[in-house]
């Protein structure tokens, strides 16, 4: 595996905050990984996951993504960088309410200016949301939402893809099913950077866990085999796929 995230003592003191956000952070993720990041309230994690996504900017340090020095682009490259290499996914899932679902998913498609229907067509397959494609956000489920964001998070085929607390606002089943997703979209090859709460769904689905406390990391584990309950075969656009 080569290295895909590098956060080298990174800190982020956040204007009118007395403490910092984050404090001399240093971490690697590899390509290829799951990693979840868990802390209480207000210990950094969305922080952390906005200064990968070059969302923010570090107070001090360095963030590097691919090989590229985020704080060496000027506004105009980080938004170019999101673009094209971060898919994001948050807790309130935030879809157009005034485009379709298949709209909302090629929006960051748009703005690359490489529409690619059949592609998202392809991911409402993957997703299990096919029949959803041309309605309304207002008529979909919170799953079905979430499931649309993740989708329109994939549309350019990002490098990484960030998701915070993107089971916070569903009912446990169905952010199992999302967390299941995710694993899924893993086992095919897909970075994950994951924020939650839930220590049951991290530990089932991601196989690391970085633990945040008072804008410090306090623990890196990586569990040798993620305890998982589904089955040993996974379905992948009808094809049966074992893992
Ligand atoms: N835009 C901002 N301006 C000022 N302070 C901020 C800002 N965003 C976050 N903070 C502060 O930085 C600290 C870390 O916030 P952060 O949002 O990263 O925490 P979190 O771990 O994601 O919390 P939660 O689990 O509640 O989402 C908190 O003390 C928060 O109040
Ligand atoms: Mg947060």
């Amino acid at each position: 595996m080569s290295e895909l995230v590098r956060l080298t003592e990174v800190t982020k003191v956040y204007q009118g905050g007395i403490t910092g956000a984050l404090n001399g952070v240093s971490v690697a993720v590899e390509k290829g990984e799951f990693a979840a990041i868990m802390g209480p309230s207000g210990s950094g994690k969305s922080t952390m996951l906005n200064l990968v996504a070059g969302l923010d900017r570090p107070s001090s340090g360095t963030v590097t993504v691919g090989g590229t020095d985020l704080g060496k682009l000027g506004e105009a490259g980080l938004a170019r960088f999101r673009r094209d290499h971060i898919g994001f996914v948050f807790q309130f899932f935030y879809l157009l309410p005034n485009l379709t679902a298949l709209e909302n998913i090629l929006i960051p498609a748009q703005l690359k200016g490489n529409v690619v229907p059949g592609r998202a067509r392809e991911l409402l397959e993957q997703l299990a949301i096919k029949e959803v494609a041309d309605r309304y956000p207002a008529l979909l489920s919170g799953g079905q939402q979430q499931r649309v964001a993740i989708a329109r998070a994939l549309i350019n085929n990002p490098t990484l893809l960030l998701a915070d607390e993107p089971t916070g606002a569903l009912d446990t089943h169905t952010g199992d099913q999302v967390m299941e997703l995710l694993g899924e979209l893993h086992r095919h090859g897909q970075t994950i950077l994951l924020v939650t709460h839930d220590a049951k769904l991290a530990t089932r689905h991601a196989a690391r866990v970085i633990s945040v406390m008072d804008g410090k990391i306090v623990d890196d584990a990586r569990l040798e085999s993620p305890d998982r309950t589904a089955s040993e075969v996974i379905r992948v656009r009808g094809e049966e796929v074992s893992r």
